[in-house]
């Protein structure tokens, strides 16, 4: 039997000014409630808006205990690490960053020939097992990510399965699906989720109709448990990243860059930190 899943909320962005001062929409961010278990935070960011200050970017900064995931769509961020690696994310591309027990890096947005950056960032929470894991990069080029065009539907697909078709990020804890959904006008999108799933969908452009929810850009929708299917509908069109995983179902504490399972756990980190034991 279909039933659709209903929403039970939607996230309006509250500006937020992280690293060395860069503006940005977040959705979502680290609580000890953890409601979007196994997702810890989304930011989206869209430099070169009247309401947003000049570029200056996240320097060198610690991870432990998440996965970060950045999905450029205009301009480019270079990054760089402890464990040297070094790169730029440009427009299309994708970094899914398995923090596991330790990195430190820098990440500077750069504008593109347009003059803007845009994209977003989500946090993945790591299972208690995999906290303290080798940390691990899945770097996917634009040119990589599968583009799947459907009765006036165009998916990116980043993480997950469609027809059949997986997406290139792979053997990630929470089961991720994670996809990139742009539904031209008069248009409508059916896709099955498993029950027990969390499911998110960032609406950035356009209006759409998610289960008889009207939702205009920018909107972060929260499904309910309720369901087995998604469907939106548009009349005039709309695009949103669209987020569903398994949840640990496990206590976190959340500190800064850091999320780990225990206030003795986030102390220890701190503790590496000051030691000079944080990499290994
Ligand atoms: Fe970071």
């Amino acid at each position: 039997m279909t039933n659709f899943r209903t929403v039970s909320q939607i996230i309006e962005p509250q500006l937020a000014l992280e690293g060395a001062g860069v503006l940005l929409r977040r959705s979502v961010s680290p609580r000890a409630s953890n409601e979007h278990d196994p997702f810890l935070l989304f930011d989206h960011f869209a430099f070169n808006n009247p309401l947003e200050g000049p570029l200056r970017g996240f320097p060198t900064h610690p991870h432990r205990g998440i996965e970060t995931v950045t999905y450029i769509l205009d301009g480019s961020v270079s990054h760089r690490d402890s464990l040297g690696n070094a790169g730029i994310i440009g427009p299309g591309d994708v970094q899914w960053m398995t923090s596991g027990r330790g990195i430190l890096h820098e990440e500077m947005p750069r504008r593109g020939e347009s003059g803007n950056i845009y994209g977003f960032q989500l946090w993945v929470n790591l299972p208690a097992a995999e906290k303290m894991s080798q940390p691990r990069y899945q770097e996917v080029k634009s040119s990589t990510i599968p583009v799947i065009k459907k009765d006036g539907v165009t998916i990116r697909l980043v993480a997950g399965e469609l027809d059949g078709i997986h997406g290139p990020v792979t053997e990630i804890a929470a089961s991720p699906l994670y996809m990139d959904v742009k539904l031209a006008p008069a248009s409508r999108f059916i896709y099955p989720i498993p029950s027990g799933h969390t499911v998110l969908a960032y609406v950035f452009e356009g209006t759409g109709e998610f289960s008889g929810e009207v939702v205009e850009s920018v909107g972060m929708v929260v499904f309910n448990d309720d369901g087995n299917q998604l469907e939106v509908k548009s009349e005039t069109g709309v695009r949103f990243m669209l987020i569903a995983g398994a949840p640990f179902k496990e206590p976190i504490v959340p500190y800064g860059p850091f999320v780990m399972n225990t206030v003795e756990e986030i102390q220890q980190t701190l503790a590496d930190l000051r030691n000079g034991t944080f990499i290994k």
